[in-house]
């Protein structure tokens, strides 16, 4: 395949981990390094994000942090590097799952001392889904943590693939003497302090080995070991192996001592892929490829966020461009509706500033600001007709049933519910056959938030109420009678959601294996993939 110089230089990566590994540490440096930023402590803003609790304010704030930097654009070496941030909360690992569909790799922040925790796991199974390359990087080397070995025998087990060191600490915690690059067989010396850059480290060459163990003694010799322990037990680096997701390269550090930073910008410069082919779904059902190189523009909308002033109704929808190149002023097309998309303003967001759009290539992600009528999966192009795949939304497991405090506010609440739902901040079903609204969700914070934005926003007080539904499946059926004579036979369980879909609602797992027994031509899934 041929890449235009512009799609070759693109990188486009999420930033995953669970929370206190050091993800806002590393994203920090990252753009320090690269000179997209140039005081440390410029993200540190986003720090309210780290300890959410189930404190509402605490939710706007994360909220508002997350509009300001949750996609962050830096030039290093002549290439185009898109860094996009993923919600720590697991109540939000929706918001997650698509970031990381709009993504081409994922750097994985492991701290030294936990290994591979929770939510890092969770997030490990998006990735092996779709086969996302992923770079490792093993924070906190300067605490006491675990034996190194140990850790990579860890994310083995549980990437499923095995791992390649690229560097190789020296020491540990207090006795941390530094990173062994094993390409270039030299030592960085690790010096704590916040505000170095990388080539103020002194180097040494791994030829002057005498001075090295005389500097680390039992350390140096413990590396040693290891080293040559690796050498033999890991398999060499494969690009190939690693962009088909079949081994992942390793990395060690201390992200708030600027220390094996930049071999992990390095890295995602030299090892990570460029932006991919994507799929689309063809009115037949079956898929085909679109090259990123394709002339017409097109990009997918994987996040649709509120603005954080409530007085203006106007939301941003974040668009992965999968091909072509957008130019202001470009007629733009909303394949779901085939209405014409005029966003009042198109961004793109430059570490932390927002700045109306020159041009953006596959890997770009760009923010349109509407009024309204765009969507999570939504398909956005220049007129050429075809929809992309791959949009997950999840059957929710949580249901709550809306009742409103003034019943004169219902047209508001409609609003308000119709527009949240768009934003997939919750999942809204309407029954068939009339009667309070459902929410669905996949963790309960989600209802809190909701029912706060509902309140601040749209000027609705509800009341959320326990309901019997216990899950959805969203339908299909092999033959236009069977799916009458399923919709006859259950319309007080029927609901449509926010894209009109049809969706069966369940009250036990035992209720829906004696519905889909009744309907053997029904089908009955629990994950949709696209508006
Ligand atoms: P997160 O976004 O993954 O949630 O983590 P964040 O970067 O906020 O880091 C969590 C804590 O770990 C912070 O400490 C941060 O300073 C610290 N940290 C990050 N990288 C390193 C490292 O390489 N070595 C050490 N020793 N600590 C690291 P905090 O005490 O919670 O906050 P702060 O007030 O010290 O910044």
């Amino acid at each position: 395949m041929s890449f235009t110089p512009e799609t070759r230089r693109r990188r486009t990566f999420a930033i995953i981990s669970h929370p206190d590994a050091g993800k806002t540490t590393l994203t920090e440096k990252l753009l320090l390094f690269s000179g997209a930023i140039h005081i440390a402590g410029a993200v540190k803003g986003r720090k309210a994000s780290r300890h959410a609790t189930s404190d509402w304010m605490e939710i706007e704030k994360q909220r508002g942090i997350s509009v300001a930097s949750s996609v962050m654009q830096m030039l290093y070496r002549e290439h185009v590097v898109n860094l996009l941030d993923t919600p720590g909360h697991k109540d939000f690992s929706e918001d997650t799952y698509r970031v990381l569909t709009a993504v081409d790799s994922a750097l994985m922040v492991i701290d030294a001392a936990n290994g591979v925790e929770a939510q890092t796991k969770r997030l490990i199974e998006v990735c092996r889904q779709r086969d996302t390359p992923i770079i490792t990087f093993i924070n906190k080397m300067d605490r006491e943590g675990r034996d190194p070995i140990e850790l990579l025998d860890e994310v083995e087990a549980e990437l499923g693939m095995p791992c390649v060191p690229m560097t190789w600490p020296v020491g540990q915690g207090k006795g941390f003497g530094g990173i062994v690059n094993l390409r270039t067989q030299s030592m960085r010396l690790f010096d704590a302090g916040e505000d170095k850059r990388s080539d103020e480290y002194e180097v040494v060459s791994l030829d002057q080995r005498d001075k090295l163990a005389e500097r680390f003694g039992h350390d140096w010799e413990l590396a040693e070991q290891n080293m040559e322990l690796m050498a033999e037990a890991a398999p060499a680096f494969d690009l190939e192996q690693f962009l088909a997701a079949k081994q992942t390269p390793v990395f060690f550090g201390s992200a708030v001592n600027n220390f094996g930073v930049q071999e992990v910008l390095d890295a995602l410069v030299d090892l990570a892929p460029a932006p991919r082919p994507r799929f689309s779904t063809e009115k037949d059902g079956s898929h085909k490829e679109i090259a990123p190189d394709m002339a017409n523009f097109s990009g997918v909308v994987f996040k649709v966020q509120a603005n954080m002033d409530p007085s203006h109704r106007d939301r941003i929808a974040f668009v992965r461009v999968c091909s072509g190149k957008y130019t202001p002023g470009m007629k733009l097309k909303v394949q779901r509706s085939a209405k014409e998309l005029r966003p009042t303003s198109v961004v793109t967001f430059l570490s932390q500033r927002r700045e109306a759009v020159d041009e953006a290539f596959a890997g770009d992600i760009i923010g349109f600001t509407t009024h309204g009528g765009v969507q999570l999966g939504d398909t956005i192009t220049d007129g050429i007709s075809l929809q992309y795949t791959g949009l997950p939304f999840f059957a929710p497991e949580l249901f709550q049933t809306v009742e409103l405090k003034n019943p004169m506010k219902s047209k508001q609440l409609q609003a308000g519910l119709l527009q949240l739902g768009e934003e997939g901040a919750i999942q809204v079903f309407r029954p068939e056959v009339g009667g309070a609204m459902l929410l669905g969700a996949v963790g309960q914070l989600q209802f809190e938030v909701v029912q706060h934005r509902l309140m601040a926003e749209y000027g609705v007080d509800i009341r959320l109420m326990p309901c019997r539904f216990t899950g959805a499946r969203w339908i299909t059926a092999d033959t236009p009678e069977a799916m009458k004579k399923f919709t006859d036979e259950n319309a007080s369980k029927l609901a449509l959601d926010a894209a009109d879909t049809l969706a069966y609602m369940m009250t036990s797992a035992y209720d829906l294996r004696l519905t889909a027994e009744r309907h053997p031509q029904v089908h009955f899934h629990p994950l949709r993939e696209h508006a």
